[in-house]
């Protein structure tokens, strides 16, 4: 359940932030909604959803899943993380701002790659007839 819980979360993390880094990247808002800090929302919803991408994979680990899936996630999600984080100060540059969307598709694959392995070893075989 808690597993199932934080896989939801992590595609609904994954569409608040795209839609929240749509607008940055368009400049789509106007001033008074950059005034309400969305960037800082982006940062947390962004922190929120490596988490759940850690739960995730670190649960289909401890199912007999596939360590490569727990290193993967652990390192695009930490890398993610500090690109982020580089990117509070750098602004939106071509570089940084590629390797951001390459590690968040990079995440949110790894994460639903999780989430199905964690679904195949935990659903019962269907008993063959
Ligand atoms: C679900 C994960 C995430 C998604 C889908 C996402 C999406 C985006 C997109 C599409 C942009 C605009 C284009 C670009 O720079 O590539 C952006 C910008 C940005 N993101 Fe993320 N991001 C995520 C996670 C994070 C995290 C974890 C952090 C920081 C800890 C972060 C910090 C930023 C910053 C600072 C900007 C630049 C905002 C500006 O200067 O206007 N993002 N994000």
């Amino acid at each position: 359940m808690f597993v199932r819980i934080s896989s939801m979360l992590l595609r609904l993390f994954f569409l608040i932030n795209l839609v929240l880094g749509i607008i940055f990247w368009t400049n789509a808002a106007p001033k008074q909604v950059h005034d309400l800090q969305l960037i800082n929302l982006h940062m947390l919803v962004g922190i929120l959803f490596v988490v759940a991408l850690w739960i995730v994979s670190a649960a289909q680990g401890l199912k007999g899943g596939s360590l490569g899936l727990v290193v993967g996630a652990f390192a695009v999600g930490l890398g993610l993380a500090i690109i982020g984080l580089i990117q509070k100060g750098t602004g939106i540059t071509p570089v940084i701002a590629t390797l951001h969307i390459l590690f968040f598709l990079g995440a949110m694959g790894l994460g639903e790659a999780s989430a199905a392995r964690y679904k195949k070893l935990t659903t019962a075989p269907a008993v063959a007839k």
